[in-house]
């Protein structure tokens, strides 16, 4: 089962980075947005990436040329269009819209009777439970998550999500797509969180209630954390990075859904700052303030 025709949903955050990755690893990408605006800006951070990346593999030594046909060629395998109806022919097709459980299994309800029978859907979700929206979109043996991680052009990984009913030949197709658009996939069981967020989301929200605590300054969490574990980012810098509404989010989630377990329990502070409208790095302001990718 070779996947060579994909079709994204979503071209936010993490849409446009899957569209863009899978073009560069060489299939037929379309990615679907419903709103033009969303769609423009988009496409214009996938060109902005391709720019980047064909810059820093000339500066790396690949000849000029050589980098300006891979970033044109990566590019014209992919498009961009406003209607569901363009996914009927995909070999697979990644949904990254908005983080809601009701409206990813909408979605595939809909995308169900539009698509091949072949048609593999994977769900890109950070924490909502794959086997909900295998369901609701009709095809369970055909349904997986694929999660990857932000920003999907440079992070390595992605989990490979199975629910019981995943067929273990879609599970596989998955795994080569995964290599296909460069990534290291892993296999992961449908449990909240998978592997990263289960253990990343309650780090995250441990580092706040420390800070709540007075234990410690926010900086100084992420100095820590830094220095002496050597992450790439301090936690409360990244969850500024990820978002603190989808942050909020995961944990709200999993809250209601398993409300005896004591790490999943949601810090005040983050609730505020998205009372407050400070959801982070995307409205350059959360608990610290950005200018676009950067901290200031
Ligand atoms: N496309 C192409 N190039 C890009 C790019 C993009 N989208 N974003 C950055 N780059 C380039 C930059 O321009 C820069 O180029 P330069 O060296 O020529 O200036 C280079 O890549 C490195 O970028 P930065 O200067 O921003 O590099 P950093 O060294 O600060 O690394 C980082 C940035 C990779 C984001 C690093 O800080 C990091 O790994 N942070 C942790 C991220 C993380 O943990 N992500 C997972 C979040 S959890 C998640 O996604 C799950 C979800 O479900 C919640």
């Amino acid at each position: 089962m070779k996947i060579q025709k994909v079709g994204v949903v979503g071209c936010g955050l993490m849409g446009h980075g899957i569209a863009q990755v899978a073009a560069q690893g060489g299939h037929d990408v379309v990615v679907v947005e419903s709103d033009p605006k969303a769609l423009e800006t988009g496409l214009a951070r996938i060109d902005k990436s391709l720019a980047k990346i064909a810059e820093k593999a000339v500066e790396k030594g690949t000849p000029k040329e050589q980098a300006e046909a891979a970033r044109a060629a990566a590019r014209a395998r992919l498009r961009g269009a406003l209607g569901l109806e363009t996914l009927a022919d995909r070999d697979l097709v990644v949904e990254a819209i908005v983080e809601d459980l009701d409206a990813k299994k909408r979605l595939f309800a809909t995308l169900h009777p539009l698509c091949r029978t072949e048609t593999i859907f994977a769900s890109n979700t950070s924490s909502f439970p794959i086997a909900e929206m295998a369901r609701a979109g009709g095809r369970p043996r055909r349904t997986l998550g694929l999660h990857f991680f932000n920003p999907v052009q440079l992070m390595k990984l992605v989990e490979v999500v199975r629910t019981a009913d995943t067929d273990p030949d879609v599970a596989a197709a998955g795994f080569e797509f995964a290599k296909a658009c460069g990534k290291t996939p892993i296999a992961a069981k449908d449990t909240p969180g998978f592997v990263v967020n289960r253990l990343l989301v309650p780090f995250l929200a441990e580092a706040l209630r420390m800070v709540e605590r007075g234990d410690a300054s926010a900086e100084d969490v992420d100095t820590a954390m830094m220095l002496g574990c050597g992450h790439p980012m301090g936690p409360i810098t990244l969850a500024d990075y990820v978002g603190l509404d989808t942050t909020l989010s995961i944990l709200e989630g999993w809250r209601s859904r398993h409300p005896q377990e004591p790490v999943f329990a949601v810090p005040e502070s983050l609730r505020a700052k998205v009372r407050a409208g400070l959801t982070g790095r995307k409205v350059g302001q959360g608990f610290y303030r950005w200018q676009g990718d950067k901290r200031v």
